[in-house]
């Protein structure tokens, strides 16, 4: 198929961890459209035409190697793809600002501004503008104020359509979505454009699925849906604190509630908090606009959220230092996990970053293991000079260590030898797991001291 065969030519403006995997779905779910993804980044868009694509996904692969150089194509050639392009995905990263104003809290908007700006430079022929990125509510306002500036006659109609995929499950999550959500305006063209993006999703979409409104709400809902998501977690670590002091156990108490249908059983696995990109950032950013809107009690509830998590990773160090004597100085951990969740290799904002710094700053030896993501791990860590090394097998990882801190659930944990594994450390020998993942009596009687999330140790001494 030459390009003017295609329906039309879809463009995605950022190929990270959401432009490459979702437009790799739409191009594999719809093979008469043109799916080109730039980036400023040549290494990033070096990757994705190689063998090696930068981030791994379970199932990704396949499809971009099915797709790629048919219809799906990944370039740096940003100001042409605009120029050719009918409907334009932003979805650049929004991470939280970290100097002057909001601070901390509030996004930062460079990375956007600065695509709205090419966009409007290199834009001869109207076009819809799909912001895919997170981003806070009534920012299509500011898109819409830098796109229509000058005195150019391109007409831009901007719709959002934030993405709600999780990553290691995010094949699975786009390609059979809860939801998909289309905010536009209430306007002839904006109904127009929200049925040219509505067209694309209903090549695999069940139409009861997708769901239309205002620009406004659909922003809303992003951020919201994080923070739902995410408070969840730190309601399910409170109470986890409160069955490790009074021998309820913090499982039996999430399959209780959770089999209430009002309730439901998702997102009540107690851990060491959560991390990733998104939830952090995403509630920050709630915080900041209820504070800019006045709104003061309401951004205190949210950010309690983060506080909360902020005390349980501490809480998951200070579990490992108290039943550890109270001293870590020469002491050898196995760092068993270090991605911010299993399947895959991302550890932006992942406990493991915090919880392995303050286990350095307590003088423990790390010993630190995951099957993806050791290469984000030794950028996390770089400026910890001593005290830490990163090794591919596990076995080797447990060598003369002391314990072992599971962060991460990767499956492969489950399956360990672990009388192979005790009969390599020190004794007395600990685990703490950090997900409760493993079999807790079997580690047991094997002779470890086990310390899971939420429930009472089970311990020799
Ligand atoms: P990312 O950092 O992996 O990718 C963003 C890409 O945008 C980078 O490769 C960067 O080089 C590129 N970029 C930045 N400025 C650019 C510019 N001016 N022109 C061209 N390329 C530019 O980020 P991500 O994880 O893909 O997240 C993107 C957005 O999606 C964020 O708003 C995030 O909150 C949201 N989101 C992320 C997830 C997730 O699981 N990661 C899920 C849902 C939503
Ligand atoms: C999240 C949202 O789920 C997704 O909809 C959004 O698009 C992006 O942000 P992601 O961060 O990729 O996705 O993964 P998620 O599965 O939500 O896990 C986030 C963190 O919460 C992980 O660190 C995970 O370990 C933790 N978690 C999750 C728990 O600690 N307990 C749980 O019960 C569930």
């Amino acid at each position: 198929m030459t390009s003017k065969t295609f329906k039309k030519n879809i463009l995605c403006i950022g190929a990270g961890y959401v432009g490459g995997p979702t437009m790799t779905v739409i191009a594999n779910k719809c093979p008469n459209y043109k799916v080109t993804v730039v980036d400023i980044s040549q290494e990033r868009i070096d990757a994705w035409n190689s063998d090696r694509l930068p981030i791994f996904e379970p199932g990704l692969k396949e499809r971009v190697l099915s797709a790629r150089g048919k219809n799906l194509f990944f370039s740096t050639e940003i100001d042409r793809c605009i120029d050719e392009a009918d409907i334009i995905f932003v979805s650049v990263n929004t991470p939280t600002k970290m100097f002057g104003e909001g601070a901390g809290k509030a996004v930062d908007l460079q990375f956007i501004e600065q695509t709205a700006r090419r966009i409007k430079e290199n834009s001869k022929s109207n076009k819809i503008v799909v912001e895919k990125s997170t981003l806070p509510v009534r920012a299509a306002e500011a898109l819409a104020t830098i796109l229509h500036s000058g005195n150019n006659s391109v007409k831009f109609e901007i719709l959002s359509n934030p993405e709600f995929m999780a990553e290691g499950t995010g094949i699975r999550d786009m390609e059979s979505p809860d939801r998909i959500l289309i905010g536009s305006k209430d306007t002839p063209s904006g109904v127009a454009a929200r049925d040219v993006l509505l067209d694309i999703y209903l090549h695999w979409v069940p139409k009861d699925r997708l769901i239309t409104t205002n620009l406004w709400s659909s922003e809303l809902s992003k951020l919201v849906a994080n923070a739902f998501l995410a408070q969840r977690i730190s309601s399910i670590n409170t109470i986890a604190s409160l069955c490790e002091v009074t021998e309820a156990d913090v499982t039996e108490v999430s399959r209780a509630i959770g089999m209430d249908s009002r309730i439901g059983s998702k997102f009540l696995n107690a851990g060491p908090g959560f991390g990733g990109s998104c939830f952090r950032k995403d509630i920050l950013n709630l915080v900041y606009l209820c504070e800019y809107y006045q709104l003061n009690d309401v951004a205190a509830f949210w950010e309690q959220v983060v506080s909360v998590n902020d005390n349980q990773m501490e809480r998951y160090v200070r579990r490992i230092l108290q039943a550890m004597f109270n001293t870590l100085v020469g002491k050898k951990l196995a760092v068993f996990g270090f991605a911010f969740k299993p399947d895959t290799g991302d550890t932006r904002d992942a406990p493991a970053i915090y919880i392995c710094k303050r286990l350095l700053e307590e003088k423990a030896d790390l010993k630190i293991t995951d099957p993806y993501a050791l290469d984000n791990a030794r950028k996390d860590l770089h400026d910890a000079e001593e005290g830490v090394e990163f090794i591919e097998d596990p076995y080797q990882a447990v060598e003369g260590a002391h314990g072992i801190a599971l962060i991460t659930e990767w499956s492969l944990y489950k399956d360990l030898d672990y009388q192979k594994i005790f009969d390599k450390m020190e004794k007395p020998a600990f685990i703490f797991d950090g997900r409760n993942h493993l079999d807790h009596q079997a580690l047991y009687e094997i002779g470890f001291n086990v310390y899971p999330v939420g429930k009472p140790a089970l311990s020799h001494l």
